[in-house]
């Protein structure tokens, strides 16, 4: 059982929790994840790390309240137990090499970029830090973002906080002005991540992408998370979660990942029943 130390409420949807989990804790890198089960007959949920405290033993977790499970793990408190919490497990971001990256993150993925902007700036690399919101209500993390990069571009669809646009543009504008980053790295929606790579692309600036979104036990069994990557089929949870986002063939991964909406509606119905 690991005991939730701390719950806060980063926007109406996302929700911060901070888990007692030493052994997760000593071995946790940015871009990898664990799984919970927030009760003995819990649905599975993979989940990024977002942060780690080696000393103090404890793992935090950023999610969205998308389904059943997040509900249910939603409705948990500090002091309250999650039943099962494994890793960490995957691959952890590449960091090895780098001198200066633009990390663009979109929406709750901003909570997967965070660790990985801030790993890299605990070692030095120059951090160029994009992320984008459709709203300033949605907004999340944006002091430690800023703490951690060396450059921050706030980004909202309607201009309600920071420039209105997309982070694509903000990017473009970035490399237009003469930015020369050894890589992107970017985490959010699929469609943004698509959109991401076709202007890195144009620059052939690398980029790796993070197939998260697209996990759905994280277990390797379910097949949920089959991707193309370079013409061949991998998991997301086994062989990613970060991949070379040129290689990745988003439209296959986008129409596979919308059939999954109807059971996740579905079960978040049930679970608020
Ligand atoms: Fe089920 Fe990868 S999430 S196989």
């Amino acid at each position: 059982m690991y005991k939730i130390i701390q719950k806060k409420a980063l926007n109406p949807t996302v929700t911060l929790m901070e888990v007692d989990a030493p052994l997760v804790a000593r071995k946790a890198e940015p871009g990898q994840f664990i799984i919970l089960r927030a009760s003995e007959d819990g649905e599975r949920i993979p989940l990024t790390i977002a942060g780690y405290d080696r000393e103090k033993g404890t793992v935090t977790i950023i999610f969205q309240i998308v389904g059943g499970a997040t509900e249910t793990l939603n409705a948990l408190n500090e002091g309250d137990f999650i039943h099962d919490f494994v890793g960490p497990l995957g691959k952890a971001t590449e960091t090895e090499g780098l001198k200066k990256v633009a990390v663009v993150g979109g929406g709750v993925g901003c909570a997967i970029a965070y660790p990985v902007a801030k790993k890299l700036h605990d070692i030095g690399v120059e951090v160029h830090s994009i992320v984008g919101f459709r709203n300033e209500d949605l907004i999340i993390l944006e002091d430690e973002f800023k703490a951690v990069s060396d450059k921050y571009v706030l980004m909202t669809d309607d201009g309600s906080a920071g420039e209105k646009g997309l982070v694509t543009n903000a990017l473009e504008k970035l490399i237009e002005s003469g930015e020369e980053y050894d890589e992107v790295i970017t985490i959010g929606p699929l469609i943004m991540m698509k959109f991401v790579v076709g202007v890195t692309k144009k620059y052939n600036v690398k980029t790796v992408v993070s197939m998260n979104p697209i996990m759905v036990d994280g277990t390797g069994m379910c097949g949920g998370c089959r991707l193309t990557v370079g013409g061949q089929t991998k998991f997301a949870c086994v062989d990613g979660p970060d991949f070379d986002g040129f290689e990745v063939d988003f439209d296959e991964a986008m129409a596979r990942s919308a059939t999954y909406k109807p059971f996740e509606q579905k079960a978040r119905e049930e679970a608020c029943n």
